[in-house]
């Protein structure tokens, strides 16, 4: 949903083309946030102005502008301190289209230049005012007011700062937004500023910094025209101002546009304003409020960088989904003792007793995170004993849905900065809920504004369509369930199967994914077909669903998760001999009543194809193909059925040239609802 990118290197000389380097290699890692245009602001050679390239599509097309662009031996000199902005856009006000691409400017002579992520909800009233201002607009952005709203502070208060400047502005703002802003009126400097969408900084520093923390400034400026510190009370250690005498700094909208330069970041707050100016990195905020810290401490990141590259793969998704073997294992890891059958989530455990005496579960989700919550429910009700209702955050917050102070409301992200999602939970926590995370994202929104929660610990998700993040989702509810049951005497057996199932898994998931190549025989037959419907019911609904969203997003064709329970209410009527069927047909308590099903396709002339499990000769033959997956507890099959789904649709997308890492129209993280 758009990434920004921004560096500013002091005192440590590099070329316009280094930094341009720089910046195209922090947007392509921030590519899957959004693809329809990029754009990038530079100084220009003699430093008094400033140069933006702008291009629709991907980063592989500026960058090749940028080779054109920018050949002259001037760009290749060293400079001591420079600053150049980045941004990939998806598309949210006006069309993709150069015009609306980022950088957007405040007036002719690029004065100021701001690259944004969110969406400015009262940028029309914003605009209306500017223009009886004497401004003119160039596009259709709610971005671009923001440019020319701080030009006209910079016109009418001549003796702000930079950082005042833009300060001012947001505080005019309302919307989500995360913006870093450059100046030829200020050069030197950069500032960056948050509220609901994310920004990191990133520092890079050739000797270990002497301080984990920097103090938060805040109030009004002084007559020194500095911020005020209000006094450190409470705290005990000593939190020095970043004035490194040679540093980098790199504004990001997440840790894996960073990782390959320093592991060193500040997650920015909400109404944080961060600024650099000679060198010195200062954090400030208006207001404080009784609980505001008194620093930001700087976090060491534990994200590899091989982890953010593809490796031999072709694509990411492909890279994710071959990944679950080990990705379901580091969700466990460190949880699951199978020796002693103990569970232990260090992220709730102090929880578990105000849980267990809740009214309901609520879990909230948006696309396959919500999916991961149907996949888990039933096992959750069978655990926990208590009522589970499963949610899709826009739909939940569209009804109003009552919420109680003995709610225990489970917020499902990958990302952890989903806009619905973010907005139900501050909907629950406003009412008193205990509010539980399940996030793959550290520092996150959700994972911050969360009392509690469990990091799935699937690693970087880069591929758009999400993978790897869904079933380390469901097996952290799996895990969350047995805690729940711990003590439940009748439940015990139960639980010894599921953890006998779970120590077995990464095998298991290893001979799914052997398919491989059967799957993508069956892609050959499938691609060319306008629809796929996809039944099961009982615990592998959830794949039905999940199924049918990655073949939607990859391929853009039809298809449908219906629950064979539902069949002969209607969407049997779709079925005859030329319509593709792939059902579920699994050993489990529902096995009768999916062969039911099996037998109304057939005798429509269907040819379904099956999934069923190793050996089930029965059931192999009422289809047309079949995929055999190795047997495990019912509960946990959906983890082995989703994977021939990941992989069909990712076949289906390589056959019909579709861009599998970056579906039409999509980005990964949805931070505007
Ligand atoms: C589909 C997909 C999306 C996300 C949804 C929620 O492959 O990735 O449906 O699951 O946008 O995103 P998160 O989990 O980041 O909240």
């Amino acid at each position: 949903m758009c990434g920004i990118f921004a560096y500013l290197n002091y005192l440590t000389p590099k070329s316009r083309l280094e930094v341009l380097d720089l910046l195209v290699t922090g947007l392509k890692r921030l590519e899957y946030r959004g693809y329809d245009s990029t754009g990038v602001a530079i100084d220009s050679p003699d430093s008094k102005n400033i140069v933006m390239v702008k291009r629709m599509g991907k980063v592989k097309v500026l960058e090749d502008a940028i080779q054109e662009h920018f050949t002259g031996g001037e760009y290749s000199e060293p400079v001591a301190t420079h600053i150049g902005i980045a941004h990939t856009r998806w598309a949210t006000h006006g069309e993709p289209c150069e015009r609306n691409s980022h950088p957007q400017r405040s007036d002719e002579g690029n004065g100021f230049v701001v690259v944004h992520n969110g969406i400015i909800t009262n940028y029309n009233d914003v605009k209306t005012f500017l223009r009886k201002r004497g401004y003119e607009f160039e596009s259709e952005t709610d971005t671009e007011v923001f440019a020319k709203l701080v030009h006209h502070l910079w016109k009418t208060h001549p003796t702000y700062s930079f950082r005042e400047l833009v300060e001012q502005a947001i505080l005019q703002l309302e919307g989500a937004f995360a913006v870093a802003v450059k100046s030829k009126h200020f050069p030197g400097e950069c500032v960056a500023a948050r509220r609901s969408s994310p920004l990191l900084v990133g520092i890079k520093t050739k000797t270990r910094l002497a301080t984990d923390h920097i103090p938060i400034l805040y109030g009004k400026d002084t007559d020194s025209g500095k911020p005020q510190v209000l006094p450190r009370s409470d705290s005990t250690s000593e939190f020095m101002p970043l004035e490194e005498k040679e540093v980098e700094y790199f504004f990001a909208s997440d840790a894996s546009a960073v990782i390959e330069h320093t592991n060193r970041v500040i997650y920015l707050e909400d109404d944080d304003v961060a600024a650099v100016r000679d060198g010195t990195l200062s954090i400030h905020r208006l207001k404080k409020s009784l609980d505001d810290p008194h620093a930001r401490e700087i976090t060491t990141l534990k994200m590899e960088i091989q982890q953010i590259m593809k490796g031999n793969y072709d694509y990411f998704m492909q890279k994710e989904i071959f990944e679950q073997p080990d990705s379901v294992v580091n969700t466990m890891r460190g949880r699951v003792r199978f020796d002693g059958n103990a569970i232990v989530l260090g992220g709730i455990k102090d929880y578990i007793p105000e849980i267990k005496r809740c009214r309901r579960l609520m879990l909230i989700g948006c696309g396959t995170s919500y999916h991961s919550a149907v996949a888990t429910r039933q096992l959750l009700e069978e655990l926990t004993e208590l009522p589970v209702m499963v949610e899709l955050a826009s739909d939940f917050l569209d009804r109003n849905t009552p919420i109680f102070r003995d709610d225990v409301c489970f917020f499902i992200s990958q990302s952890g900065e989903t806009a619905d999602t973010l907005m139900a939970l501050r909907y629950c926590k406003q009412r008193g809920a205990l509010i539980v995370g399940i996030t793959n994202t550290v520092g996150s929104s959700i994972c911050r504004e969360s009392h509690c929660g469990v990091h799935i610990n699937a690693g970087p998700e880069i591929g758009v369509a999400s993978t790897k993040a869904y079933t380390s989702q469901f097996i952290s509810l799996v895990m969350f369930a047995l805690v729940m049951s711990e003590d439940r005497l009748s439940l015990q057996q139960r639980r010894l199967e599921i953890l006998q199932a779970l120590s077995n898994l990464a095998d298991q998931i290893r001979k799914v994914l052997k398919l491989d190549s059967k799957v993508q025989e069956l892609a050959k037959d499938l691609y060319q077909h306008k629809s796929l419907l996809i039944m099961g019911r009982g615990y592998n609904f959830a794949t039905c669903l999940e199924g049918a969203l990655k073949v939607k997003e990859l391929t853009y064709m039809h298809s449908e998760g219906i629950m064979a329970g539902e069949l002969k209410h209607g969407p049997l009527a779709l079925v005859d001999d030329s319509m593709p069927v792939l059902m579920i047909v699994l050993r489990d308590p529902v096995y009768v009543k999916c062969m039911n099903a099996l037998q109304q396709v057939t005798s429509r002339k269907g040819c379904p194809i099956i999934i069923c499990e190793e050996g089930d000769e029965e059931t192999k033959a009422f289809s047309s193909r079949s995929l055999e997956i190795p047997r495990t507890v019912d509960c946990l099959q959906g983890i082995l059925t989703v994977i021939p789904m990941q992989l069909l649709s990712y076949h289906i997308a390589v056959l019909r040239g579709c861009d599998v890492d970056c579906p039409r129209n999509l980005a990964k993280s949805v931070t505007v609802e």
